[in-house]
């Protein structure tokens, strides 16, 4: 466990991606399963955050550590989106009164879906959900492989303004090393379909760090993506986790990830891009739906899916029952099987006290390039965060950190390279206790 900063940083920079606090090896089934509607009545419900997991794709990528499976039948897929509709009634019904002003359907794939299949999913959506998809942010992600013009001007009819893709890289032989054979004439055609159909907002995903990628071909692979001048791109650095079949790359792995990202970043800045967080950067004077939410920090998340988790101010949960316990298959097939009942509960997830309410608060916003407002983080708790955390002196100290005329407080591009051992050096020691255990078992 990391106790001090310079161990931290002396350490691997990269030792896991601070996706979200708590992490989910922090939650645990709680002592009786909590009725959704307790758990929402005290919540303000007027512009809530629908998330819904597709998990399926058309392959499975070396690299990918998300919760998905490969080409499953399509009598899954239809139970799976049946099992939703489910979901979404006794879920919606313990909500009551309340309004979405963000819609995300993610995975896997979502795109992997058929027009008939996306029919059922926008069914549930408009008519158990009551969202109003053209009327708000609306997210939607899709693979190089599963995406037609057809389905394409479908999403934006049915009112998806953001599309997200993942790329990884244009150089063949590079996509095949990483366990994701893909043809680039079939990418540059996907992309080129994507831009045709005028989405709002459109992401494009990379990932560096991979065994057979140079400088020279990750530089090449920046260039031919700013030919499709995406609004954001997101440049993931390689995770290799030991179940995912590729093998950790050598003792030099840190500091080549290290060095592709100062390029990959460096190329972004003076391309007219602007650095959101570490993997994040976006056009100039384009403001995307990650901006405007992290400008409210409303922990309003209610997720639909296997994979799932939803956030209220005091308690998140998750949709499955234990995380990775069983196998995906598995987890997918109690999904679809479940007593409908049983979705009106949240059975397993973590309460998050005030202390731990702050310090979520406090994680999020100095991972993010806007880092933390002293005044509106005295404004929402009543303290000074400079008062409650010594890290943040240590940060500061360090030059990770910087405190600007306005008193916000906010990584240096030095501190955000080193965000991902930043993340958890944050933690309490009691979300690390946990986390712990987890993983002893
Ligand atoms: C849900 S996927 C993207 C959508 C779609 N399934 C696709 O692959 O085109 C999200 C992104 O996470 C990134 N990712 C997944 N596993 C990763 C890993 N092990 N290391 C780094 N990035 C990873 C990839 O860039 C991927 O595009
Ligand atoms: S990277 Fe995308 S397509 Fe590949 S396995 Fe992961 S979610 Fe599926």
């Amino acid at each position: 466990m990391i106790t001090t900063l310079s161990e931290a940083l002396q350490g691997n920079p990269y030792q896991g991606y601070a996706y979200s606090y708590p992490h989910k090896t922090a939650y645990r089934a709680f002592p009786s399963p909590i009725p959704l509607q307790q758990l929402w009545s005290a919540e303000n419900r007027e512009a809530l955050f629908l998330y819904v997991h597709i998990p399926f794709c058309e392959m499975r990528c070396g690299f990918c550590n998300l919760f998905t499976m490969s080409n499953p039948k399509e009598d899954l897929v239809i139970a799976y989106l049946h099992a939703l509709e489910r979901q979404a009634g006794m879920v919606k019904a313990a909500l009551g009164e309340a309004a979405f002003a963000r819609l995300a359907v993610g995975g896997g794939t979502p795109s992997f879906l058929e027009e008939a299949e996306l029919d059922k999913l926008f069914a549930t959506l408009e008519k158990k959900m009551m969202t109003q998809p053209e009327a708000i942010s609306f997210s939607f992600e899709v693979s190089p492989k599963t995406v037609t013009p057809s389905k394409l001007r479908y999403l934006r009819e049915r009112g998806v303004d953001r599309i997200s893709i993942g790329v990884q890289s244009f150089l063949e032989e590079e996509s095949k090393a990483l366990g994701r054979p893909q043809r680039n004439a079939e990418v540059h055609q996907a992309l080129e379909w994507i831009r045709q159909t005028d989405f709002r907002t459109f992401n494009i995903d990379l990932i560096y760090g991979g065994a057979t990628q140079t400088p020279q071909s990750w530089l090449l692979t920046l260039e031919k993506t700013l030919a499709y001048q995406p609004e954001e791109i997101y440049l993931y650095p390689l995770y290799v986790r030991p179940l995912t079949g590729l093998e950790k790359l050598g003792t030099d792995w840190d500091n080549f990830r290290l060095h592709l990202y100062r390029l990959g970043r460096d190329y972004l800045l003076s391309n007219g891009y602007e650095q959101v967080s570490m993997r994040m950067f976006r056009k100039k004077g384009v403001a995307t739906a990650e901006d405007i939410a992290y400008c409210c920090q409303e922990d309003g998340m209610v997720g639909l899916g296997a994979g799932a988790r939803s956030y209220t101010n005091a308690v998140h949960y998750a949709t499955e029952y234990a995380v990775g316990r069983k196998g995906i298959k598995g987890i997918i097939g109690d999904f679809v099987e479940r007593n409908p009942e049983s979705y009106r509960y949240a059975e397993y997830g973590i309460q998050l006290n005030e202390a731990e309410q702050q310090r979520r608060y406090l994680i999020k916003s100095m991972l993010h390039s806007q880092g933390l407002s002293l005044d509106r983080f005295r404004q929402r708790f009543g303290l000074n965060p400079l008062d409650q955390y010594s890290q943040l002196h240590e940060l500061l100290r360090l030059g990770l950190a910087r405190l600007d005329a306005e008193e916000r407080l906010s990584l240096t591009p030095a501190g955000l390279e080193r965000s991902d051992p930043i993340g958890p050096w944050l933690y309490s020691e009691s979300i690390l206790a946990l986390m712990h255990q987890y993983e002893l078992q």
